[in-house]
């Protein structure tokens, strides 16, 4: 493909850039006064409203053209025909597979479709079996507590789900163990009856050293605490894409189940990664999670470019990072039960996106992902949105909305919702000079999306998470870069293992830089 700086498309597009910094966005709505029903979308009760984007027709025509110069729609049914354009790593990104609901054909390739089917008849039987207490601990004891290791994409997916839909969860509490320091193990390890506890371990790799070591640790515990021998076979489960591996831990193979290669990481929720989730939630809210995402699967699939959501929300994050030059983008959802979204996206968005190279690993001259951060509202509203409201860099801001509590749940609708409302306007509209001191005035013209989901059910929630795994992969191909590898981050972790011995005190550092080698002499003598 084309390198982007080469094409008309993208200097017709860059070359708009004076007039979108000249243009009010509050003005576009006086021009336009249908301009929410033309600039938002609906897609089974979510609803995406970018009409407070900067864009006027002729960015959107300019937009729409480069997308069309991309052929996003010829990439977008490569990923989901399955072709190989993971290209540094040769693989299919088939993700997407993973929520085809059974019998729905013309998605994958049937070899895949078999292998996905059988894994979620082999989860739910599991999962049945756990939660209606036939299938219990080594000493016959029913399970009832989760401990679920993993970290990146085999934690924040899972962590995510069960924290949205905790109104569904009727079954064992799940305890995720992402980080090695040992907090989060110690408060598992406290709530657990280890004769009453499964242990989930999951990682693709099965070598990511922070999940090794939280392993270990934790079938220590259990073979210290059960009276049992059968104790590690019955009550540790391993879902990994290297079976070897599985097997060198002390795990049966044949016992664990499946990822595969063509699923990346962050893109793993749907699968056996999701274990947890379908332990805790039970089968039915996990299919219906499922179903969510291939709804919008579809409509990403099927619907014209212009009216394609994900399509269209990519188009806004690459006209305000790479032709506005905003760098960083906030999201906020107006629900604690979303808490855990703007640390799920920064994966997804960063290790996708965060690329420096194009697929065919020349240099590339535009910006790449934001740097995606968040919290919800009210609560940030009180913490950063003054830098939001009058700092000097403009921040996007995604907001995320839920119109409809969960039956029973208590809060305080209308305050939140007015907030909500209350925040995009504010940004948008700001607060001239003429009425205010100039230390209260604000600028306004601050460019946000509102997401409105009508409930926060499993169903939504799929769909939202795909919506976002989708805009990723737009903005990947307009960029003309390869989301699905990361190798950036494989860097840090193989210095990491080359200082271990150093810092144990075993090795001598060779050509460590000053910094490095003083940090390591400090901390050595503090722990003396
Ligand atoms: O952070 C790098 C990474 O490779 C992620 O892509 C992945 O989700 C995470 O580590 C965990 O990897 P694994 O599932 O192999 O343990």
């Amino acid at each position: 493909m084309q390198p982007l700086e080469d094409t008309p498309e993208w200097n017709a597009l860059k070359a708009l850039r004076p007039v979108i910094e000249g243009q009010s966005i509050r003005e576009l709505f006086s021009h336009h006064p249908k301009r929410f029903e033309d600039y938002s979308l609906e897609v089974e009760g979510l609803l995406a409203d970018f009409s407070k984007q900067p864009i006027a027709p002729p960015t959107r025509q300019a937009l729409l053209a480069l997308a069309e110069a991309r052929e996003i729609e010829m990439q977008r049914d490569a990923m989901l025909a399955g072709k190989p354009i993971n290209q540094s790593e040769h693989r299919a990104v088939l993700h997407t597979a993973l929520r085809v609901p059974a019998g729905v054909s013309g998605w994958a390739g049937s070899e895949v479709a078999a292998e996905v089917d059988s894994t979620l008849t082999k989860m739910t039987a599991l999962a049945n079996a756990i939660r209606n207490g036939e299938r219990r601990g080594a000493t016959g004891k029913p399970i009832e507590q989760v401990i679920s290791i993993g970290i990146g994409g085999s934690d924040l997916g899972p962590r995510l789900i069960l924290e949205a839909l905790a109104p569904w969860a009727d079954g064992p509490p799940v305890h995720f163990v992402a980080n090695v320091d040992g907090t989060e193990l110690d408060h598992a390890l406290a709530a657990c009856d280890p004769e009453r506890t499964l242990v989930l371990v999951i990682s693709k790799s099965f070598a990511t050293p922070e999940t090794m070591a939280n392993a270990h640790e934790v079938m220590a515990w259990l073979r210290r605490r059960v009276p049992s021998d059968a104790v590690i076979a019955q009550q540790v489960l391993a879902v990994s894409a290297n079976l070897e591996r599985v097997q060198a831990l002390g795990l049966d193979p044949a016992l664990a189940l499946p990822m595969w290669d063509w699923v990346g990481g962050r893109y793993s929720l749907w699968s056996a990664v999701g274990l947890g989730c379908m332990l805790s939630l039970g089968p039915s809210p996990f299919n219906e999670l499922l179903a969510g995402a291939h709804a919008m699967d579809t409509h990403f699939a099927r619907a014209p470019l212009p009216r394609n959501m994900p399509v269209m929300l990519g188009l806004c994050s690459v006209l305000n990072r790479s032709v506005l030059d905003r760098r960083s983008q906030a999201v906020v959802p107006y629900t604690e039960r979303l808490g855990r979204l703007p640390a799920y996206l920064q994966q997804l968005v960063m290790e996708s996106n965060g690329k420096s190279v194009d697929h065919a690993g020349y240099p590339i001259e535009h910006a790449t992902s934001p740097l995606l951060w968040g919290q919800t509202g009210t609560p940030g509203q009180h913490a950063f949105f003054q830098a939001l409201h009058q700092g000097s860099d403009v921040v996007p801001v995604d907001f995320i909305g839920v119109a409809r509590p969960v039956a029973g749940e208590h809060g305080d609708a209308l305050e939140l919702s007015a907030n909500l409302f209350a925040q995009s306007q504010a940004l948008m509209d700001g607060r001239d000079g003429e009425s205010v001191s100039a230390e209260q005035a604000c600028a306004g013209n601050r460019p946000s999306t509102t997401l409105l989901l009508d409930q926060l059910s499993p169903a939504r929630l799929g769909a939202l998470i795909a919506l976002y795994e989708h805009r990723t992969f737009v903005e990947a191909a307009i960029w003309g870069i390869n989301a699905f590898d990361q190798f950036g981050v494989e860097l840090g972790k193989g210095l990491a293992a080359d200082l271990k011995p150093v810092i144990a005190g075993g090795k001598t550092a060779v050509g460590l830089d000053g910094s490095t080698a003083g940090l390591i002499a400090r901390y050595q003598r503090w722990r003396g």
